[in-house]
């Protein structure tokens, strides 16, 4: 039996994070307030991360939303960079070396490692999560599935 204890140590903590970003979100269903804080909360709460925000779909690319961090790239086409990779193939993109990926768009010099998480509702693409880190394979396969289920709970709380 699960004591109160274990609660939050599965997938590293992600547990407890989808606990608490469902209560920061309850209550409230504007996309661009959720979206706010929701960049917010990764920001902080998840360690070594250098930038937290969205790109949102607008007229066949995609544009710069709410987020947390230096400076951004405002405006990126599908299939340029890590984020037009995610929003063209609707797959995440876990980059353990920015470097090294072809056509990476570097906004901020101390990136890098990324992981950038489509959103989807209703089969139409919302946009991107964009995660950003100055360590090198910052996100591993557990980050990948902790941050994916995060973006869920977002998608749900929020009217597109
Ligand atoms: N590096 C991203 C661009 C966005 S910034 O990291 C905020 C990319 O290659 O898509």
């Amino acid at each position: 039996m699960r004591d109160l204890s274990d609660v939050g140590k599965d997938l590293g903590g992600y547990e407890l994070l989808a606990a608490q970003l469902e209560a920061l979100l309850s209550g409230e269903r504007d996309f661009i307030a959720n979206a706010s804080q929701f960049s917010a909360f990764i920001f902080h709460e998840l360690p070594d991360l250098n930038w937290a925000g969205f790109y949102l779909c607008k007229d066949e690319e995609l544009v710069l939303g709410p987020f947390q961090g230096k400076v951004a790239c405002v405006r990126i086409p599908f299939g340029r960079g890590v984020c037009g990779a995610a929003a063209q193939t609707r797959e995440t993109q876990r980059v353990e070396d920015v470097h090294a990926f072809a056509g990476h768009i570097a906004c901020d010099s101390a990136s890098n490692s990324e992981l950038v998480i489509p959103l989807v509702k209703n089969d139409q693409l919302i946009g991107v999560l964009d995660l950003d880190s100055p360590s090198l394979g910052r996100f591993s396969p557990d980050d990948q599935r902790g941050i994916e289920r995060l973006a869920e709970i977002f998608l749900a709380a929020s009217d597109c």
